[in-house]
């Protein structure tokens, strides 16, 4: 199993965001995450078609675009004509997750569900087969920057059984407070994909930082 890297560009620097993907990418980014939010599922305001068609024109990395928005499906169609290869919802706002899924895969695109750090994995569990990705947030989405949840790391060994009593091959991301710190137990845990925002952006050398990152995974203490 190979560790994925997705940096965050909500901690890039959006004057310089072209620079920003320039790093990512010489850096060896396996994809690119941009987290749109809406001021209503999250109480931040961030972006969301526009700015993925802008990053779309600077880079053929997979987009990972992760949705904290209320009614998600409002911009599925939007979102996928501006380039995105992967769209993932939260499973607080998905009345009708399998439906969403399912239209979210029809578009073409990789079908993620996430979860918050107090929903529990039941709220995916019916639909393990329609995921191509299962997000288990480390943090109360809305910020970059927060510590890490200690409890996060039993709900990833969960999450992974889980998926695996499904045979499922979907990625089993995680997010926020990503960082050298913790990004090795978490590995261990059984998470195969890594956002991290702060960690990268604000390193003395965010270039190498992603695979130093991806280094911690590798080695086995
Ligand atoms: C948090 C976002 C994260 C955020 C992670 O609500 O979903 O993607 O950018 O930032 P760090 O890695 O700084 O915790
Ligand atoms: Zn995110």
């Amino acid at each position: 199993m190979k560790a994925r890297i997705a940096p965050s560009i909500l901690s890039a620097d959006f004057g310089h965001l072209a620079e920003g993907i320039a790093m990512c990418i010489e850096g060896g980014a396996d994809q690119i995450h941009l987290d749109v939010m809406d001021g209503r599922f999250v109480p931040n305001i961030t972006f969301g078609e526009k700015v993925i068609g802008t990053v779309r024109k600077l880079t053929s990395l997979p987009l990972d675009v992760h949705m904290m928005v209320r009614e998600p499906e409002k911009y599925f169609e939007s979102f996928a004509g501006a380039g995105a290869n992967g769209m993932t919802i939260h499973a607080e706002v998905a009345p009708h997750l399998q439906r969403q899924l399912t239209r979210i895969r029809e578009l073409g695109c990789r079908a993620g569900a996430a979860v918050n750090p107090g929903t529990s994995l039941v709220a995916v569990r019916e639909a393990v087969m329609d995921l191509d990705l299962l997000l288990v947030m480390t943090v109360n989405p809305g910020f970059g920057g927060q510590a890490f949840i200690p409890a996060s790391l039993d709900k990833v060994g969960r999450a992974r059984r889980m998926l695996d009593e499904f045979k499922s091959n979907a990625q089993l991301e995680v997010d926020g407070g990503i960082s050298r710190h913790t990004i090795h137990d978490v590995w261990r845990a059984g998470a195969d994909t890594f956002v991290a925002g702060n960690a990268i952006f604000t390193a003395d050398d965010p270039k190498s930082e992603i695979s130093a990152l991806r280094m911690l995974c590798l080695v086995s203490a």
